[in-house]
């Protein structure tokens, strides 16, 4: 069984957390500093660590330092606020799984905690469907698979657009390397340049040293962009280019260098009408949309419900070491008419949670609880105040392209209280 130790000083944030895992369906222990957090070590067996970074005593990179003096198997995932991105790249070369900046979204955590948890599974996974439409899909993307073909997929939130990205990649002839995976949702918009294109010592204030970026990293590999539609328009500008000249420009470097990657993209957003609103370019969207994948949501592959639900059920049920022989009449009706908003993922999380609360040998109806009011809008109540005031200023200036003086007037604030909070936020935009 997954229990998940959560180690930070801010008590708001440890329950906030707390809450949150458990609604996921982990077991969950916190500690209020990294040296209660190593006693608690020593104690129990976790199969994930989430710790801050800014904790008075010890700090986040030591405390993950003496863990890893101990073990290397448990995943680390660091949190972090915008000023410790440096830190939280120390952190990873130390041995931390991934990283989170703040604010991040309930729906974020969500899917960081099951990708370090299930890491054998998400790698490789098997891509289950019995539905025609999928069938032939995954027939072309087999074919398209071994040319270099850019490749656009599109789908509803947890339609499986990753997972029929790796399959891609599994099935080119680069699968002996890794694919390199960027999700551009989750990097701050002035973060996302020097992400991909990497930047030399002394760039810009804080490039302390030489990063090299997403696309050298995936040289002879595939680079999946991951949630393209939320790329900024100066970022697509640039891909463009890599797209048409095969090479980048670090940024601060003085020559161009080659690279010779595949790249797959994947968005949930229309982006015609992203075009139409003006925050995607249309030339990109025809360089990237050479070979179109739409996945079809999982309401409109009915008979694929069930077939998921089984094929989750053996794996939750193998997981918590659990006997479940099937579900109920009444549980495989209701999940017939549920509108599954979430896709595979929803259903996924909803066995999952069925497992674990089931006792008895046939999942019932009531075990299967669906989220309803849904995934529209992610729940943000992990945030403070200023964590939401911050990110609304991003999300302005990214409508306003920028527009300091336009953002200032959306927000209802002078330009002066706009820079002064840009000044206090450290945000360069
Ligand atoms: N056909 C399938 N068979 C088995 N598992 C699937 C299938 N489709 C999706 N999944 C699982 O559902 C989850 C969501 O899939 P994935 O992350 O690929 O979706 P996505 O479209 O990228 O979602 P999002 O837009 O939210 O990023 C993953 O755990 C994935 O392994
Ligand atoms: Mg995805």
């Amino acid at each position: 069984m997954s229990r998940i130790l959560i180690v930070d000083d801010d008590s708001q944030m440890r329950e906030a957390l707390t809450v949150a895992i458990h609604r996921y369906g982990y077991p969950v222990d916190a500690a209020k500093n990294a040296n209660t957090a190593l006693e608690m070590i020593k104690e129990k067996d976790y199969s994930l660590i989430i710790t801050d970074m800014k904790m008075p005593g010890m700090s986040g990179l030591e405390f993950i330092k003496s863990v890893r003096a101990h073990t290397l198997t448990v995943p680390i995932l660091v949190i972090t606020g915008f000023a410790t991105v440096e830190n939280a790249v120390e952190c990873m070369k130390h041995g931390a799984s991934d990283y989170l900046m703040k604010p991040f979204s309930f729906d974020t955590l969500e899917q960081a905690i099951r990708g370090l948890l299930n890491n054998d599974f998400s790698g490789d996974a098997e891509i289950i469907t019995g539905d025609e439409r999928m069938l032939q899909t995954l027939r072309m993307a087999k074919e398209v698979a071994r040319t270099d073909t850019t490749v656009l997929i599109t789908g509803e939130s947890g339609t499986g657009k990753e997972l029929v990205a790796r399959y891609i990649h599994k099935n080119s002839n680069r699968s002996s390397r890794r694919m390199i995976a960027v999700n551009c949702a989750a990097i701050p918009d002035n973060l996302l340049e020097s992400e991909l294109f990497g930047h030399e010592k002394g760039a810009f204030t804080g490039a302390i040293e030489r990063k090299i970026g997403k696309f050298e990293l995936a040289n002879k590999s595939t680079l999946l962009l991951d949630e393209i539609g939320e790329m900024p328009t100066s970022v697509q500008a640039k891909l463009l280019r890599v797209l048409q000249e095969k090479e980048i420009d670090r940024i601060g470097g003085r020559s161009p260098v080659a690279v010779d990657i595949r790249i797959i993209a994947t968005t949930n957003r229309d982006l015609i009408q992203e075009i139409e609103k003006g925050n995607f370019r249309e030339d990109l969207y025809y360089r990237l949309g050479v070979f179109p994948i739409e996945l079809p949501p999982l309401r409109e592959r009915p008979g694929d419900i069930v077939l998921l639900a089984n094929h989750f059920l053996e794996r939750y049920t193998k997981q918590y070491g659990k006997t479940i022989k099937g579900f109920s009449p009444s549980a495989v009706d209701y999940m017939n008419s549920c509108p599954w908003r979430g896709n595979i993922r929803e259903l996924q999380n909803a066995i999952q949670r069925a497992v674990l609360l089931c006792t008895s040998s046939l999942i019932e109806r009531e075990h299967i609880i669906v989220n309803n009011n849904h995934r529209a809008e992610p729940q943000r109540s992990v945030m403070t105040l200023k964590e939401m005031e911050r990110e609304m200023i991003i999300k302005t200036l990214k409508i306003t392209g920028g527009n300091r003086t336009k953002a200032a007037e959306k927000l209802g604030i002078t330009v002066r209280t706009l820079r002064n909070k840009l000044n206090e936020y450290q945000l360069n935009l």
